[in-house]
């Protein structure tokens, strides 16, 4: 199997950590049956992808292993923002949607332990056409059965069609919104998208907000959150 490595990956404050540690155990108790689970937001920009990566990672941490595919085939910044370099030519998502190579060839080891990748690495031409043509469901039919977990990071669900067409694919969703900035209209407009594809909202992060919360009499400035309650 190829390797990448991730060379920036971002030192999490307290906080963040103790937050991706409540959606990943909530995860866990939707049962064993949620395996592949989409990330998506309304707009871009909320935090899909951080999410995605920090989501993994601790995922990965507890020992569970994990695929992550960064399915945001128009214009994924994770291999410049994290620094990805591999031991061999890369070639990710798009070459194996397109046909170019097998799918044992998309798939990396990490220097994350027990953490695997299908990087995105090309820009696709035609997203509609390349997602629709079969090969997403055959990467996630066939890793259920070599990963505990796989998280597909996509584009925002109200501006291209793309997480329309990935979602009948996975087990459920997990919403990032940006707080403060992203309309309650355009949230109701995703959930809605999500029940019109039918795949369960398994839950709703809400990120890049600043807040303080006041627990036993000390306040903590937070910059994460994560609401069980809202799924
Ligand atoms: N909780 C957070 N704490 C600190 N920085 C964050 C957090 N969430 C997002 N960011 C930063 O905000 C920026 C946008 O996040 P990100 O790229 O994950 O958004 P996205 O929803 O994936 O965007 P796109 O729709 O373009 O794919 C990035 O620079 C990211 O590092
Ligand atoms: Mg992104």
């Amino acid at each position: 199997m190829n390797t990448l490595e991730l060379k920036t990956l971002p030192e999490l404050p307290f906080d963040v950590t103790e937050a991706l540690n409540q959606l990943r155990v909530n995860l866990e108790f939707c049962g064993s049956e949620v395996k592949t689970i989409m990330i998506t937001s309304s707009t871009p920009n909320e935090g899909k992808s951080y999410v995605s990566l920090n989501l993994w990672r601790a995922i990965a941490n507890m020992g569970h292993r994990v695929l992550l595919i960064d399915a945001d085939i128009r214009n994924s910044e994770m291999r410049t923002k994290y620094g990805i370099r591999s031991n061999s030519t890369l070639h990710g998502i798009t070459h194996y949607l397109a046909g170019k190579i097998e799918l044992d060839d998309a798939i990396y080891k990490t220097n994350v332990a027990n953490g695997y990748m299908i990087p995105m690495t090309v820009p696709a031409a035609n997203p509609p056409i390349l997602l629709s043509n079969g090969r997403l469901g055959k990467i996630i039919e066939t890793c259920r059965d070599q990963f505990d977990y796989i998280l597909v990071d996509t584009p925002p669900l109200t501006v291209v069609a793309d997480a329309m067409q990935i979602g009948p694919y996975c087990d459920g969703t997990v919403l990032v919104v940006r707080g403060g900035v992203t309309s309650r209209k355009l949230v109701d407009r995703s959930v809605q998208m999500a029940q019109k594809i039918g795949i369960p909202l398994l839950g709703v992060v809400l990120n890049r907000v600043e807040y303080k919360v006041n627990s036993g009499g000390y306040y903590y400035k937070r910059y994460y959150g994560y609401d069980k309650d809202h799924a």
